[in-house]
């Protein structure tokens, strides 16, 4: 069964002036997908975006939403398209309530139960005018405004660094809900965690280009596994390959080391024969992986 992806983007480059800060972003997003977009500051996420939403013309490559072309049809996919940005400004005179009208009006929906639900679960005061909120309640606002829509496709531009843990968990929640009603979500994100728990592959960006794209599974097996292990027979395993940072435990002959993926099941065996009596694996976390890609020279 094939299906066609919500969000495609081949070989999209953008230039400012000689400033070249899209080289090469290729990734796709499918329907019922939460995908996440992560790599470090100026790498190029908010870029990409401000192309997917028409805001700035690609200088090469493509980029198609539901199909359509996200410079030309600009106004058709907006109709199913929900945003939020990182940096969100408000009208200052107007109340958090009559701002969350006025965006679902000006994206052809309306305020409804669900937009009264997300008011109570984010703990919003809607009566208060924009001047007065802080960076979290402005983040709030646009976050209730673009959740309470009935869009197909979400793009959510670091949407939680204002939030505190308990209004992320709620995003998180709505994040979830939005997926098991088989829409897409493009999230960009710092928050590891975040994405560890809530997507279902990622796209890594480095100095405008995409360096790695696939599910976290995938993406571990690049890294290095860390083992603690207790044997019934001495063992050295810094004669091992593929195995780093071998070192002794407490107990005899228990080591603590990290094993390249590549060489884990050689190393298994290896341990198998000498008697396992404990054993505890770690995969690599996302932070890992992040490490990993953003201090190694690309080769
Ligand atoms: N209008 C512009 N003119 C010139 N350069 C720009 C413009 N907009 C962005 N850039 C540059 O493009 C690069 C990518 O910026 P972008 O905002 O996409 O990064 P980002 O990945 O969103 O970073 P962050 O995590 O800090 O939000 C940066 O070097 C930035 O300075
Ligand atoms: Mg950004």
């Amino acid at each position: 069964m094939t299906t066609n992806p919500i969000l495609q983007i081949n070989h999209l480059q953008k230039k400012f002036g000689h400033f070249q800060a899209l080289k090469d972003i290729t990734f796709s997003v499918n329907a019922g997908e939460v995908f996440g977009f992560i790599g470090p500051n100026g790498a190029g996420k908010s870029t990409t975006i401000r192309v997917l939403l028409g805001l700035i013309r690609a200088t090469g490559g493509d980029a198609t939403i539901f199909g359509q072309d996200v410079w030309h049809d600009s106004v058709a996919i907006h109709q199913r398209l929900a945003y939020v940005p990182g940096d969100v400004y408000l009208w200052p005179n107007l109340t958090g309530g009559e701002i969350i009208d006025l965006l679902l009006k000006m994206n052809g929906s309306q305020h409804s139960q669900r937009t009264d639900d997300l008011i109570t679960q984010f703990g919003l005061d809607p009566t208060k005018k924009a001047r007065t909120y802080s960076k979290g309640n402005r983040q709030k606002v646009a976050l209730i405004a673009a959740l309470s829509q009935n869009a197909d496709f979400y793009i959510f531009d670091e949407p939680t660094s204002g939030l505190d843990p308990l209004n992320e968990r709620q995003f998180q929640l709505a994040v979830l809900a939005l997926k098991q009603q088989g829409k897409a979500v493009l999230l960009s994100s710092h928050i590891l965690s975040e994405v560890e728990r809530m997507c279902d592959r990622i796209a890594i960006i480095r100095e405008g280009s995409i360096i790695e794209t696939g599910s976290l599974e995938e993406m571990r097996h690049l890294t290095r596994t860390v083992i603690t292990v207790t044997l019934q027979t001495a063992l050295d395993v810094t004669q091992l390959a593929g195995v780093h940072n071998a070192e002794p435990g407490q107990h005899p002959n228990e080591w603590q080391f990290s094993v390249e993926a590549k060489s884990l099941p050689a190393v298994m065996a290896t341990l198998t024969e000498h008697h396992i009596m404990a054993l505890q694996s770690t995969p690599p976390t996302l932070e890992d992986l992040f490490m990993h890609y953003y201090t190694t020279e690309k080769e």
